[in-house]
């Protein structure tokens, strides 16, 4: 069953800048998708249309099953559908400290403070940052900070998780955790979405590659196959599996 659908989505920026094109595809429930693609070619732009942050100009995009009409009431309820850790944690850790912002949204859902608690509590340690609860947000570093992100939606528990760029600034251990969170919520039979420019974590993790190119979808299909396909990589600009950018070689 299909949990994404996109028909003939567009979306230009109020600048002029086009930045999703005739966009149709669907993602089904349960999947595990890697969204790739160069600097620029869309991909945090089509998050935040899913997300629904911004509006396209022309086409349909259903949500299970139901298609999105951006009124308050359906964009009130988006977040317990879908969940977006952005790619810059400080245009979305918006309270002054850590506990209080994972806090935030469960507030905004109207859960009772108890739930809100023991989410918090949660959701904090699930992201390996219960040590971080009581700081305040503008002493942390910028990982840090897409760790309080990434448990501020993680504790919303949406059917489908975004992460735009999830492993760029964290350490050894938090990648590691951030793969086990990545396995729990596949096991939970979750939608998870993951925009990312590592074709090594893509092509072990996902089941499938959407490939974005100038805001259009240029390829759709199983990880195995598009990272099997050394040509299209190249000429997709994604790095070929098991190759690391080296100032060394050069
Ligand atoms: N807020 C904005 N206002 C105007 N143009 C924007 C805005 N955000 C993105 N763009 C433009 O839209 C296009 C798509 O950008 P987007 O951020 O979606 O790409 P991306 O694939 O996520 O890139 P990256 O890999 O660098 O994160 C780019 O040309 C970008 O400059
Ligand atoms: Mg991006």
């Amino acid at each position: 069953m299909s949990i994404i659908q996109l028909s003939n989505i567009a979306y230009t920026y109020p600048s002029g800048i086009k930045a999703l094109n005739a966009l149709s595809f669907s993602i089904n429930k349960g999947e595990k998708v890697a969204l790739m693609g160069s600097n620029g070619s869309g991909k945090s732009s089509l998050c935040l249309l899913l997300a629904g942050v911004i509006r396209p100009d022309e086409g349909d995009y259903f949500i299970q099953g139901t298609r999105f009409r951006y009124c308050r009431k359906q964009r009130l309820s988006l977040c317990r559908t879908i969940g977006y850790v952005f790619q810059d944690p400080d245009v979305q850790v918006v309270s002054t400290h850590v506990d209080e912002d994972v806090a935030f949204g469960l507030r905004n859902m109207g859960l009772h403070e108890d739930e809100v608690q023991q989410r918090v509590t949660t959701y904090l340690q699930l992201s390996g940052i219960s040590d971080l609860s009581k700081k305040a947000v503008h002493t942390l570093s910028y990982g840090q900070k897409k760790q309080v992100a990434l448990a501020g939606v993680l504790a919303m528990e949406p059917e489908i998780v975004m992460l735009d760029e999830p492993f760029a600034w964290l350490d050894y251990r938090q990648s590691q955790r951030l793969l086990d969170v990545l396995k729990q919520l596949s096991e939970s039979g979750k939608t998870v979405i993951v925009s990312t420019h590592d074709s090594q974590f893509a092509a072990e993790w996902a089941d499938r590659a959407l490939v974005m190119q100038q805001g259009s979808l240029k390829v759709d299909g199983s990880a195995g196959d598009v990272f099997a396909d050394e040509q299209l990589l190249e000429e997709l600009d994604i790095a070929p599996v098991n190759q690391t950018i080296s100032c060394l070689e050069h």
